[in-house]
């Protein structure tokens, strides 16, 4: 009789591939799925029987700002509670590595911690820090092409010099030789859009030749939607590098109802190179105040403000009344701030959300003291709202959407499908209950109908809560492998 660790009985198993479902059993030992059958006779040291509950791989969110808080709270609750098992950290332009302050962290890279919590100037120091706190989520980075510009330039508003650039240049080699996935920007931010096309074309070389890819926050997700999705498109065709668009959305007032134009646009791009986005389940964005997003016909809460804590959860409305200011004049006496802005049209958001292509995302920023609920609900509420409420889509495509498919284009070799051979990440919830509970007013609540996680053979999570025992790894980049 063959022995394993661990023997999942009677699991409704969604492989990650898309197909339906069957019943079977799976078996892990050392870290990976050793066999996957019907009534499989192995000996276990631990049987767990699933009664028919549905088994997928562990959720991957490939969107994160996640850098420094897997080191800082390597238990990783509000990912590990929702079924994810591997993290994306590193978008939006910013990451922990490779990193060195000279005065200050930059908006937005004071997203990530405080000046103390960049410890990493090089990207293998980075890794070593993962591998050494393994926190209980695996770990997967892009480098920040705003860190890259923070390392190397005296001002972050002004294209790079040759000389910047090359130096940029070097440090995403090495930072690529170290496993990194490839380079994110965040083009929208004040101390990232002074940069040219050209400065990232530049820095887009190594990524062809090392077969990672390059992820963006657009320089617009309003009125100038198209050219930022453009100006993304030249750079992947230019470098030859496939691409990924980072929490697609259409947001502003002015930008309602334009997510059919939007995904026109992705599709007609796919047509002749590698494209893809990622998208998160609410209607509303959230990151660090900026005023250009102020808007009196936008709602805005308030999450932290340095200067003024006392009014993180109230609406910037209500702070600009009661201190008898425009909500513009608030709004600058409230930096350096967070916000959430309800600024997303509920119908752009489902359609993007429901497109094939999308991946998923939670972008949920751990330091917030009131995050936006998509910390806590991303995957459950994609099942359980989106999937079996709205019907929006099947769950085993929003499955296959959270697994195999940000797998293969992140380049996570082994990981995103029940295989065998693959690593033993895996969850197992119920497909009638599995909701998120997080909201606006309460958001930092753990999502019910998840059963069992395991990371790398390890059982992380149960019913009563995270179990203690971490198993997260560094994954390095492995091959990028889209097949459309
Ligand atoms: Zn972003
Ligand atoms: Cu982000």
């Amino acid at each position: 009789m063959l022995q394993c660790d661990t023997l999942i009985r009677s699991a409704t198993v969604y492989d990650g591939s898309g197909g339906p479902p069957s019943l079977l059993d799976v078996a892990l030992r050392e870290g990976s799925i050793c066999d996957i059958g019907s009534s499989l006779p192995h000996a276990a040291s631990h049987i767990f029987d699933a009664h028919g509950l549905a088994l997928a791989p562990g959720f991957i969110d490939v969107h994160t700002h996640d850098d420094t808080v897997v080191i800082r709270r390597p238990q990783m609750l509000p990912k590990l509670s929702q079924g994810v098992t591997t993290v994306i950290t590193g978008n939006c332009g910013i990451s922990a590595a490779p990193v060195r302050l000279r005065e200050g962290v930059p908006d937005p890279m004071n997203l990530l911690g405080r000046a103390d919590d960049f410890r990493y100037p090089t990207f293998a120091a980075y890794v070593a820090a993962i591998r050494a706190t393994v926190p209980s989520v695996n770990v997967a980075a892009l480098v920040g092409h705003t860190a890259l510009r923070n390392n190397h330039m005296d001002r972050l508003d002004r294209t790079a010099t040759e000389a910047e650039i090359g130096a940029m240049r070097a440090e995403l080699r090495e930072a690529l030789d170290a496993g990194a996935l490839g380079l994110s920007s965040g083009l929208a931010y004040a101390s990232a859009a002074a940069a040219s096309t050209d400065e990232v074309v530049a820095l887009a070389e190594p990524l062809a030749r090392a077969g990672a890819l390059y992820v963006t926050h657009m320089r617009s997700e309003s009125e100038a939607i198209l050219d930022a999705m453009s100006e993304a498109f030249d750079i992947g065709r230019q470098s030859r590098v496939p691409i990924v668009i980072s929490h697609l959305k259409c947001a502003g007032i002015a930008n309602r109802g334009r997510s059919g134009e939007v995904l026109d646009a992705l599709e007609q791009a796919r047509g002749h190179q590698l494209a893809g986005c990622d998208c998160y389940p609410y209607a509303a964005g959230s990151s660090t105040l900026d005023l250009r997003q102020v808007d009196p016909r936008v709602a805005i809460t308030i999450t932290w403000s340095t200067p003024h804590p006392e009014q993180a959860g109230q609406s910037l409305a209500s702070i600009a009344e009661a201190w008898g200011l425009s909500q513009l004049e608030a709004a600058r006496r409230l930096q350096p701030a967070g916000a959430i802005y309800y600024s997303i049209a509920e119908e752009d958001m489902r359609r993007i959300l429901a497109h094939p292509a999308t991946m998923f995302g939670s972008d949920g920023l751990p330091d917030d003291p009131r995050p936006h609920p998509r910390l806590w609900g991303t995957f459950p509420r994609i099942l359980g709202r989106y999937s079996r409420e709205e019907k929006l889509f099947s769950t085993s495509d929003a499955i296959r959407r959270m697994t195999a498919l940000p797998a293969q284009r992140f380049g996570l070799t082994h990981r995103g499908m029940i295989r065998e051979n693959y690593a033993a990440d895996l969850v197992l919830f119920d497909p009638e209950t599995i909701i998120d509970t997080a909201t606006f007013a309460d958001p930092v609540r753990a999502a019910e109908g998840i059963e069992g996680v395991w990371v790398n053979g390890v059982l992380s999570w149960t019913p009563k809560g995270a179990t203690g025992d971490r198993a997260g790894r560094f994954l390095p980049r492995g091959t990028l492998a889209w097949t459309e």
